[in-house]
């Protein structure tokens, strides 16, 4: 039975788009949400036939907390992805849908948005990505996957962070064929 999928996403949606691709996914990609209106994301959406829908954070996180949840509630999500999306989703959000996000790094190693230029800075010279299952800390769920990713002598924040998403966009979608059979079905 084909599971019903949402994805949270804030920008350009790289990620997003390697999973609207995966004709492998046995899912029904019920919407893309996300906090920015100006986000690339929709687009690829809305190209893709996919419903988008836009909640911005405005001066009320409580507001904002509800509001995510109630989106989530009315499509029956059986998974919640989050790709690229750069917001931390309410404690209840988790605890209610399962949900997995991809995160540049090899956690628990540099967690938080800047994941990408705090592996730079120090040094490493493997980084790589990581799907986990979000919990109410930041980064902090229990891990599902990983793969590693060389960091090159010239490489700057951008090169780096092109590097990682190749890779990530392969990872999430095996990620998710992976925990898909572990899935229950909400409709
Ligand atoms: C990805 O590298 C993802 O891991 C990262 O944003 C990028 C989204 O790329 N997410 C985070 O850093 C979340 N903390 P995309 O917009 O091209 O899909």
């Amino acid at each position: 039975m084909t599971h019903r999928l949402v994805i949270v996403a804030s920008g350009n949606g790289s990620l997003a788009q390697a999973i609207f691709d995966a004709t492998e996914l046995d899912v029904d990609i019920v919407a893309v949400i996300s906090d920015r209106a100006d986000a690339l994301v929709l687009s690829r959406a809305q190209k893709a036939g996919i419903p988008t829908q836009v909640i911005p954070m405005g001066d009320s996180r409580q507001i904002w907390n509800g509001q995510m949840i109630s989106a989530v509630e009315q499509y029956s999500a059986d998974l919640v992805v989050s790709a690229g999306f750069m917001r931390i989703l309410p404690a209840e959000f988790v605890q209610r849908f399962p949900t997995i996000n991809s995160h540049p790094a090899l956690l628990p190693d540099f967690p938080g948005a800047h994941a990408v230029r705090d592996a730079l800075a120090a040094g490493v010279s493997i980084t790589g990505t990581t799907v986990h299952w979000v919990d109410a800390g930041v980064d902090t769920g229990p891990i599902i996957t990983q793969m590693e990713v060389p960091v090159l002598p010239n490489d700057d924040e951008a090169t780096l962070h092109e590097r990682i998403k190749k890779v990530e966009r392969g990872l999430i979608v095996a990620t998710i064929a992976l925990i898909l059979p572990t899935l229950e079905h909400n409709a």
